[in-house]
């Protein structure tokens, strides 16, 4: 992670955290800060509005060429008595004449402004709010001390005066146009809400998609450091890449929102995780420092929000925004047919008033009297306070579409946003049916979390620090309820690896004490993780908690980028691990494992294979939610078609069996028949090519494949069922011939067989 230290912010309009957002550097000769300046220029540009036609010519004639025949080359009409540097919009000093000489070229004022005679004065008015955004980045490049800023509003200056001569709209030329990257801050900020909080009942989801809007909020009046001041305190960041995003956001974001002739847009709109990622720790420090500083002075309703919910969102969002596999920063990244996510947009605001950063959203109830785990205060907080209706329903907030591609039978996302809105609430429904038979079995455990009544924490012993005698006491917890709940390893053993500094371990603590937990050991190097041991004391047993340790252990070998896990499964807890995702199909290469990972005898090797994209201990929620939504869908379609057909009667006249699509009525259900080949077939659907497998013929002798054994099918050759599966197993034992372990096409021969197998037997073709 980078930018740990603090700073100084740039600009002296830079509030007291660096929370109110600068005018160009010059603000200070301008007065009391960014928002006075901007105010000031909108009052002149309006003052001028209104001002006599013959005041506005003059204006727009030092900033127009000379139109004197004999082709003049003077490119801005002079007085005889210069105004004071920089120019100012007076007035109250008299109006020059049309005739009035130029001091450079000589030629009346009125050479200087023939073009506009049949102007209308909406395009005069237009010209003249540009006259005053350079004359106000004149005063900003003069005043200005940063060579790059200067730099950036010299350019902004020459566009600007270039299009008054040209009276043409200003279009920057700042190398690519917006966006620069893609997905947005907006959209990866929307992404992490859907991630990390779908699950959550509307009413804390609300809360969380308010700090999300306060966050988003915050960006676009953040203001970034210089080059320069970045180069000192960060010496090893690349400062070119930096300096380009500057350059962007000065031209974009940050001066358009004083000079409004130039088009503006929003910071989290046109940046994406780049920009966030050169900012995001100084600001999360600031703004936490702030909200410490500024405690007192905040309102009550807000405080709980602002001092315990906004650390906790932004903690959780920098582990997204600095990891190297979050999905949220995925172009696929999916919103899930769950999520019935509202997205949380900035909208281009007028320019900011100088306020304490906090008081920008809505308002939002929080009850204090709260206490227990974050997530939980946030439950209790929402329980009492009727957030959701006091928001209006969050405008501008709206639903969108899913940005993923468009697949067959995808079900219209207004369809399932309003059945999304039927169902039944998580908060809403009583524990006691939470925890019913149908429940999933982590759900007690997850409860319990949020409640505060359980803990986890990844501990491990360590050469370099100082014993911690809290995490000692655990270590030795877990020695020994892994020692108690695994007889057969030796204590010692046990004892050694759990206090190696190689090894950590998930606990899971229950009123201080240790109750369970997985010790593992991580091979980076080698894309996996070992897990050693794994043990919930026998009192707390088939309560969720194997599961729930299980689901933590995954999201945290996410965060740090390993994706698989290794064990020896002891044989009474195969079917445990089985049904945490686990299977004797390894797909880790053995070349990866051999030597690394130790040797258990009478245990079998397992291993899981993890999906980045998948909130481990949500996971379950996630799923029941769908599954409403589906029996809703069903309910709904049911109660379209409402239609009964007779019962089938051909069985009773000797039919053995029908095709499905021939059941009246199946269709209308929106069944459709299922593919016709397995997914795992495709590299068996013809004959191998001599070009794409070279020497394959030299080593397969006999070779087979699906479209053969279909000709063979068709032409009668079966006469016996040992020759079709003589030709079947050919397919699986050439391809495992051919190919190495650990190729696609070998897997693909393993999953078909068992497959295969597994109908024949259905059919009873051969013994079970
Ligand atoms: N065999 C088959 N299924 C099991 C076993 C088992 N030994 N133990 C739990 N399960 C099932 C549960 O019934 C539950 O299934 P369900 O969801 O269909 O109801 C599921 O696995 C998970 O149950 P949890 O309550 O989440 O798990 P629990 O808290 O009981 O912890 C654990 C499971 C760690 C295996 C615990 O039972 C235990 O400590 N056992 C003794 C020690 C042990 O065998 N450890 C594994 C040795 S291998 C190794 O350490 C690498």
């Amino acid at each position: 992670m980078a930018d740990s230290a603090g700073i100084q912010q740039g600009s002296p309009a830079v509030g007291a955290a660096g929370l109110v957002p600068a005018a160009p550097g010059a603000a200070g000769s301008e007065g009391s800060g960014a928002a006075g300046g901007s105010a000031r220029i909108a009052a002149k540009k309006a003052q001028l509005r209104s001002s006599p036609r013959p005041k506005k010519l003059e204006k727009l004639g030092v900033y127009s060429s000379c139109k004197a025949e004999g082709a003049c080359k003077c490119n801005g009409w002079k007085s005889q008595n210069p105004p004071p540097t920089p120019p100012q919009t007076d007035q109250q000093c008299s109006i020059v004449n049309l005739q009035e000489p130029c001091r450079s070229c000589s030629h009346t004022l009125g050479d200087h402004v023939t073009h506009l005679e049949n102007v209308s004065e909406e395009e005069m008015n237009r010209l003249l709010g540009i006259v005053l955004d350079v004359e106000y980045l004149y005063t900003c490049v003069h005043k200005e001390e940063d060579a790059d800023t200067k730099q950036v509003y010299f350019s902004l200056f020459k566009l600007l005066r270039k299009s008054i001569l040209e009276m043409g709209k200003p279009v920057l030329q700042v190398q690519e146009s917006p966006p620069f990257e893609k997905p947005s801050i907006e959209q990866g900020v929307n992404n992490f809400v859907q991630y990390k909080f779908s699950h959550l009942p509307s009413k804390e989801r609300l809360t969380i998609m308010e700090l999300a809007k306060m966050f988003l909020n915050q960006i676009n009046y953040w203001q970034l450091e210089t080059p320069s001041q970045r180069r000192q305190r960060v010496p090893t960041d690349d400062v070119a890449g930096y300096k380009v995003n500057y350059t962007r956001w000065l031209s974009y974001c940050n001066v358009p929102q004083f000079c409004d002739s130039l088009p503006r847009y929003e910071t989290t709109q046109i940046f994406g995780r780049t920009l966030l990622r050169s900012v995001f720790t100084v600001m999360r420090k600031q703004l936490l420092e702030q909200a410490r500083q500024e405690k007192d002075k905040l309102p009550p309703e807000k405080r709980t929000l602002i001092l315990t919910h906004f650390p906790k969102f932004l903690s959780m969002l920098e582990e997204e925004v600095y990891s190297h596999s979050s999905p949220i920063w995925s172009q696929e990244f999916m919103v899930g047919a769950t999520g019935g996510q509202i997205p949380i947009h900035t909208v281009i605001s007028a320019p900011p008033v100088a306020r304490p950063i906090y008081y920008s959203t809505s308002p939002v109830s929080v009850d204090q009297s709260t206490c227990g785990s974050p997530a939980r205060k946030l439950a209790s907080v929402l329980e009492s306070n009727p957030v959701g209706e006091k928001r209006k329903a969050s405008e501008p907030l709206h639903h969108e579409e899913n940005k993923r591609p468009k697949v067959v039978g995808d079900i219209p996302m207004d369809l399932i946003n309003e059945v999304m809105a039927t169902i039944s609430d998580p908060a809403t429904i009583p524990e006691t049916s939470l925890l019913s038979a149908h429940s999933a079995r982590d759900e007690a455990a997850r409860l319990e979390e949020r409640r505060g009544v359980i803990e986890f924490h990844v501990i491990g012993n360590s050469l370099n620090q100082k014993p911690n005698k809290r995490i000692l006491m655990w270590l030795v917890g877990l020695q020994n309820v892994f020692s108690h709940q695994l007889p057969r390893m030796p204590k010692e053993y046990i004892t050694r690896l759990v206090f190696d500094p190689k090894h950590k371990t998930l606990s899971l603590i229950k009123d201080g004490r240790v109750i369970g937990g997985i010790c593992f050991r991580m091979f980076p190097s080698q894309g996996f993780t070992e897990i050693v041991f794994c043990a919930v004391t026998s009192n707390e047993q088939v309560k969720g908690y194997g599961t729930h340790l299980m689901n933590h252990l995954k999201e945290y070998h996410i965060k740090h980028e390993i994706l698989n896990f290794l064990t020896y499964a002891d044989e009474y807890a195969i079917g445990y691990f089985k049904k945490q995702g686990f299977s004797k199909d390894i797909k880790v290469p053995k070349a990866k494992y051999v030597g690394y990972i130790k040797d258990y005898e009478g245990a079998t090797l397992m291993g899981c294979e993890l999906n980045p994209s998948i909130p481990y201990t949500e996971f379950s929620v996630i799923i029941k939610k769908q599954k409403e939504i589906i029996k809703k869908l069903i309910e709904r379609k049911q109660a379209q078609i409402r239609k009964v057909y007779p019962g089938l009667s051909c069985f009773k006249d000797g039919v053995r069996q029908i095709p499905i699509e021939s059941i009246p009525g199946i269709r209308e259900t929106g069944w459709k028949p299922a593919g016709k080949s397995h997914q795992n077939a495709w590299p068996f659907m013809e004959p191998v090519k001599k070009t794409e497998a070279p020497g394959y013929y030299q080593v397969i002798r006999f070779p087979m494949d699906l479209k053969t054994m279909s000709e063979r099918l068709k032409s009668r050759y079966y006469t016996t069922r040992k020759l079709f599966m003589a030709d079947m197993q050919r397919i699986f034992t050439n391809c495992r011939e051919y190919n190495a372990p650990e190729s696609e096409y070998y897997k693909c021969a393993n999953i078909l067989e068992k497959f295969f197998y597994t109908k024949i037997k259905e059919a009873g073709l051969i013994e079970k």
